[in-house]
């Protein structure tokens, strides 16, 4: 997608764009003679302004012929940086196949600040992207056509905000879309490591770790999981160091499992395709990571992502062994599907140990029980610390990457217990997210303050939203970007 920002409409065709927030029409008062006729027609289409409604038809455009008119709803009462929002995700997701290649969105009298100017960009940019690679046969009525927005009207300085902040976010939730929707035969950990060497020339420093490199370290948990699979694992390390030398950073742990079969706890075979986005939360992280370098964050930010694949195989590991983590305690592996908090265990022992961070935040699509409790509508956010769950909170309500608080709890804790090692993999199936959290707990050492995001609900949508088509949602990238914005750049 094209974006451009001009202080008049260019010359040649295009397709007109007019928000509306709820009744009152008085941005149309530019369309001039042909205003009536334009509210005639949206009258008979029963449109009201409602947010994100939209109703389209044809005027008379100004050199002959005719001109698609697209009229957007944002409601009323909305806030301008969600109606302008609404009404980018609107023009995409109405125009993307519509045969109209180039739209002109005019914001007079929206009221939109430069910010939100930015965002109708963003939205547009973001509910216009696709994955097509592997459709090969698609004809022409089912490819995109809309190439181009130009945005006018728009208060000083949009322009600046959408390259300077809001673009990098577009570049890094597309990358983490991408990996998400590619196969597990092409992002193994191998893969996805290669996959983000381009990051080096954002100025992050990129390390990486092999299945060699890892044993030397004692990591037994992740590797337990990887020794099913002819993929060797990966420890991919990246550093951002914008923020102030000698500045602790904040690291980010993302779980990235390429597949997720359950091993020899082998899942059933209905919808275990889905599995390929088992690294949705690795994905997010070095996600964030291109929009922090892009923007140029002055903050310090360390992101470790633990690539595995866990397949059931001669080698596998069985139910019932104990393997030694990376900080030297037990685990009775009794279920080999609970293979994420292995991973991240060995993966948060390995960022504290490393990088002393002042907090760490796991993302990961942990366990199906966290979508029974919160669907696809939050992620469940655990944490000890009440001042990062509501720093961690706020940052869901500003970027729309919605969490819900969940529990933590001794008496949860306990059900972790294993009469053979100091701890087992699974408790019992009530509460399973929380006993999975509460796992994740014991590997945080000397009071490092630590929120663990279970995100299994989100990385993915059967439906379309406001800035995502089917498909991968980009979920957490937002998140992380804004809470970096907010509690470590506004806070220094
Ligand atoms: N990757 C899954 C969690 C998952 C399930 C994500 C469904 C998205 C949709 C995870 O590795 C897993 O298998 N968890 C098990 C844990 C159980 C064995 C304690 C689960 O949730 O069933
Ligand atoms: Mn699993
Ligand atoms: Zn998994």
């Amino acid at each position: 997608m094209q974006i451009r920002f001009a202080d008049s409409r260019p010359a040649g065709e295009f397709a007109l764009v007019l928000a509306v927030a709820g009744k009152n029409r008085a941005t149309l008062n530019g369309l001039g003679p042909q205003r009536p006729a334009v509210d005639a027609a949206l009258n008979r289409q029963r449109f009201e302004g409602e947010s994100a409604s939209s109703a389209e038809l044809f005027i008379p455009a100004d050199g002959g012929g005719v001109r698609r008119l697209l009229v957007v709803g944002t409601g009323e009462g909305s806030s301008p940086a969600d109606a302008a929002e609404k009404l980018g995700g609107t023009i995409s997701a109405r125009l993307l196949t519509s045969g109209e290649s180039h739209a002109v969105v005019d914001l007079t009298g929206q009221g939109f600040d430069a910010d939100a100017g930015a965002r109708v960009a963003l939205a547009s940019a973001l509910r216009a992207w696709r994955h097509d690679r592997y459709r090969t046969r698609l004809t022409d009525k089912q490819k995109p056509t809309f190439a181009e927005l130009t945005i006018i009207g728009a208060a000083a300085g949009a322009q600046e905000r959408w390259e300077q902040r809001w673009r990098p976010v577009y570049e890094g939730v597309s990358f983490t879309r991408e990996l998400v929707t590619e196969p597990a035969n092409i992002i193994y950990p191998e893969a996805f490591v290669e996959r983000c060497q381009g990051m080096r020339d954002l100025g992050i420093e990129l390390e990486v770790l092999d299945g060699k490199a890892m044993r030397g370290l004692g990591m037994g948990a992740l590797l337990g999981v990887a020794q099913g699979s002819v993929r060797d694992p990966r420890l991919l390390v990246m550093r951002w160091n914008g923020g102030s030398d000698g500045e602790a950073p904040v690291a980010f742990v993302g779980k990235g499992v390429t597949f997720d079969t359950g091993g020899i706890s082998i899942k059933p075979a209905q919808g275990m395709e889905s599995m390929k986005w088992d690294m949705g939360g690795a994905a997010a992280v070095v996600g964030a990571m291109m929009a922090i370098a892009k923007r140029k964050a002055k903050a310090n930010v360390v992101a470790i992502c633990g690539l595995v694949e866990n397949m059931p195989d001669g080698n596998a590991q069985r139910p019932g062994d104990v393997v030694t983590s990376m900080s030297g305690q037990t685990i009775e592996v009794i279920n080999t599907d609970a293979e994420g908090r292995l991973v991240l265990a060995d993966a948060i022992t390995y960022a504290q140990r490393n990088y002393r961070p002042k907090i760490v935040v796991d993302l990961a699509t942990l366990t199906g029980a966290i979508v029974v409790s919160l669907g696809h509508e939050f992620g469940g956010l655990f944490a000890p610390d009440d001042e990062l769950a509501g720093q961690l909170l706020a940052a869901s309500a500003a970027s729309g990457d919605r969490l819900w608080r969940q529990p933590l709890d001794e008496a949860f804790d306990k059900l972790i217990d294993s009469p053979i090692a100091d701890m087992k993999n699974v408790g019992p199936r009530e509460g399973g997210s929380i006993t999975a959290a509460q796992f994740i707990k014991r590997f945080v050492e000397n009071g490092t303050r630590w929120a663990h995001l279970d995100i299994a609900g989100m990385v993915w949508s059967d439906k379309a939203d406001t800035t995502y088509d089917k498909g991968a949602t980009g979920f957490g990238v937002r998140l992380i970007d804004r809470f970096v914005e907010a509690a470590v750049e506004k806070a220094a």
